[in-house]
């Protein structure tokens, strides 16, 4: 481990480090309007959501160079108080690129990145029609943290009015794969949030899980269970029980499957694509023959395939057969 106060470390080396280490973060593309007229647009990744009620986000303008100079969306927001604040998506990540070039403050970002500007309804800037998601706002607070080289200002702001497009929503909810918006790491990276990035877990909210503490060493001390899989196991309620398990191994013994077989070849052609009920299946008869191998293992690859597919239910069940004939 590097343990380090903050104090003895460079701002670039802090700064390398916070920013891939607190990572992704969404991006604010952050449209302002200076007094004399001219369209303002910056991305901004020290962005969260802060507050539903009322709709509160922030986002962090740190000032440039030696001289700390302050950035034009600050500048404007601290003359104007209001902005427009929208997601950025994977179609337009290289144009926000481009309007975060650190252009004078006479030059209009929305004609550089070649971005869309649109009407507002309750604020004067713009928006930017290409992001499906966009937030009119108003700055609330603009906290200052610090002074001096990288020193920032925290802009507070509430948000007046959304405007969501129809076509990222699925059964009435915005379906992360069509939204398909992009997240900030350290570096020059950047994480597209879609395809295979995305998970689902379930938030526990009242239904109490046994815990850590609830599992059994044997499942605990395995070799082959990674944290994320244990964390699954302790999210179940209750542990099933041996007549639990008896009638699922009378119900896999009896179950029929086309072109089965029951061997340790065939057991990892099902693991490669991840059908962890032939898995079963296939340990039911190996575990027949006298010369099975680990049959331990075999268990501990199923159940993690289970909890991969997010089956937590079998997973248990799986990992509880080692006793049951
Ligand atoms: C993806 C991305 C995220 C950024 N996040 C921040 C940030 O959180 N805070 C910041 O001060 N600058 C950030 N920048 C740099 C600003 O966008 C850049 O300084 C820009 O020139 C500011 O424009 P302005 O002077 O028009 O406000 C980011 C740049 C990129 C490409």
């Amino acid at each position: 481990m590097i343990n380090v106060e903050p104090k003895n470390l460079s701002i670039s080396e802090l700064h390398k480090y916070l920013l891939s280490g607190i990572s992704p973060r969404p991006i604010a593309l952050v449209s302002t309007i200076s007094s004399s007229g001219i369209n303002n647009l910056a991305p901004y990744s020290f962005f969260n959501c802060f507050s539903v009620n009322p709709p509160t986000v922030a986002f962090s303008i740190v000032r440039s160079g030696v001289e700390a100079e302050t950035k034009d969306t600050y500048n404007n927001l601290i003359a104007s108080r209001e902005c427009v604040i929208q997601l950025v998506t994977f179609d337009i990540v290289t144009q926000v690129n481009v309007a975060s070039a650190e252009y004078c403050s006479d030059v209009d970002e929305f004609i550089k990145s070649g971005l869309t500007p649109i009407e507002s309804d309750l604020v004067k800037p713009k928006r930017v029609n290409e992001s499906p998601f966009q937030m009119e706002c108003v700055l609330r607070d603009m906290i200052n943290l610090g002074e001096g080289r990288a020193s920032s200002d925290l802009a507070i702001c509430t948000v007046v009015k959304l405007h969501i497009a129809e076509d990222i929503f699925e059964d009435e909810k915005i379906n992360p794969n069509k939204i398909d918006l992009v997240g900030r790491m350290g570096g020059n990276y950047y994480v597209r949030s879609s395809g295979a990035a995305i998970f689902e877990l379930e938030q526990p909210r009242k239904k109490l899980g046994i815990g850590f503490d609830g599992i059994p060493n044997f499942i605990r001390e395995s070799q082959l269970y990674s944290g994320f899989d244990l964390g699954r196991f302790a999210s179940i309620e209750k542990i099933p029980d041996e007549i639990e398990i008896l009638n699922f191994v009378k119900e896999y013994n009896e179950i029929y499957f086309s072109d089965f077989e029951g061997t340790v070849e065939a057991f990892s052609r099902y693991e490669r694509i991840k059908d962890y009920k032939k898995m079963l299946k296939a340990i039911l008869v190996i575990r027949r023959s006298k010369n099975h191998p680990n049959i331990k293992t075999l268990i501990e690859r199923t159940a993690k395939i289970a909890i991969e597919k997010n089956d937590i239910l079998f997973a248990w069940k799986v990992a509880l057969i080692m006793d049951v004939k």
